[in-house]
């Protein structure tokens, strides 16, 4: 134990009681502060912040007990033995219920004293230790808990960017329409929102409408790229691109939720889409959203062969689609959508 850990303050108004203290302790290798009374010691261990302290209970100015009160209001590792007499004894355990470490009766017994003493301190350093690390290891949960969640978000963002990334990768293969994924992303959300879609469908929606074409991927490029018509035989494996996709997505478990978006944006409300010739309502409503949404995009966006239509055109063809290609109740909601909100997310989609 350092020198520093072994000071001692002594608090006794009998001068004769207090010099014998202050004998054993210097004896015992202790360094020795010594007080008068209570407000004295208050003082003396303010300054001096000894980490031990033997105190008389019944003293003129301020007791014994209020010394004990005030030293552990201002340090919580305070060991504080009190010396009583035998009148004293309930004050003597009242006031180890208020902190203290232990009590010794008078006349002291010189080798009792000693043990109080070192036991103390030897329990103030442990009670330290013990806190010590128990505050170590809730910064840790605390760290570990961060990292986690930091963890998690990298994750997400990992996700979220390499879907937008295959997104793009498919756009440019396949028409050369820049960020086209990304537009139809944001009018799928704000249609679904018109149409009350909840919010934790959204995902999902969102992952199927960025992989839609995903199964383009298994299509030979001599078919996808051809400039002019494609032959019957031709489109025949064109037509075959959602079910590669679903094939593509339905094994990776954070997109099952995509494989129906994917599996069936080109089904139409009349049954006359594919690859299963679905109608109505047994069309998932992610994929009767994007329909929609993906018609408005194609008309709306100049692409190699064909000029943009302003969208008030762009809106009267799909109006004249609506009960045969497009579900009308979805049709209702994308018109709802406000056009400076359309405007929004196409101009914020073209830009890199
Ligand atoms: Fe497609």
């Amino acid at each position: 134990m350092s020198g520093a850990q072994r000071d001692i303050l002594i608090v006794d108004d009998d001068r004769q009681v207090r010099e014998v203290l202050h004998q054993i302790f210097l004896g015992a290798g202790y360094n020795c502060l010594l007080a008068n009374d209570g407000r004295e010691g208050v003082e003396v261990f303010r300054s001096a912040r000894p980490p031990l302290i033997v105190t008389d209970l019944k003293m003129p100015v301020m007791t014994g007990i209020e010394l004990l009160r005030t030293v552990r209001a201002a340090d919580q590792d305070a060991a504080v033995i009190v010396l009583t007499g035998a009148a004293d004894v309930k004050t003597a355990i009242d006031s180890l219920k208020l902190g203290a470490y232990d009590f010794i009766m008078k006349p002291v017994n010189v080798d009792e004293l000693l043990i109080a003493a070192e036991r103390a301190l030897e329990r103030r350093q442990l009670l330290i230790e013990r806190r010590e690390y128990q505050e170590l290891l809730e910064r840790r949960v605390v760290e570990a808990t961060r990292d986690l969640a930091s963890a998690y978000r990298q994750l997400q963002d990992t996700y979220r960017s390499t879907l937008e990334a295959l997104g793009s990768a498919l756009d440019t293969r396949d028409v050369g329409t820049e960020a086209h994924s990304r537009r139809v992303h944001g009018y799928t959300l704000a249609t679904a929102r018109e149409h009350g879609m909840p919010e934790t469908e959204l995902t999902d929606l969102a992952h199927g409408v960025l992989l839609h074409d995903i199964g383009k991927i298994g299509i030979p490029d001599a078919i996808l790229l051809k400039p002019g018509a494609l032959t019957e035989e031709e489109w025949r494996i064109m037509r075959r691109h959602p079910e590669i996709g679903k094939a593509l997505i339905e094994k990776i478990p954070f997109l099952r939720g995509a494989v129906p978006i994917v599996w069936a944006h080109h089904e139409k409300w009349d049954g006359s889409g594919y690859p299963r010739g679905l109608r109505g309502e047994e069309i998932p409503l992610g994929a009767r959203i994007f329909m929609v949404v993906d018609a408005f995009d194609a008309m709306t966006f100049d692409r190699p062969y064909s000029k943009a239509k302003p969208f008030d055109l762009a809106k009267a063809e799909i109006e004249r689609c609506a009960g045969t290609h497009f579900d009308p109740a979805v049709v209702e909601s994308f018109f709802r959508v406000p056009e400076p909100l359309l405007e929004e997310i196409r101009r914020h989609s073209v830009e890199p």
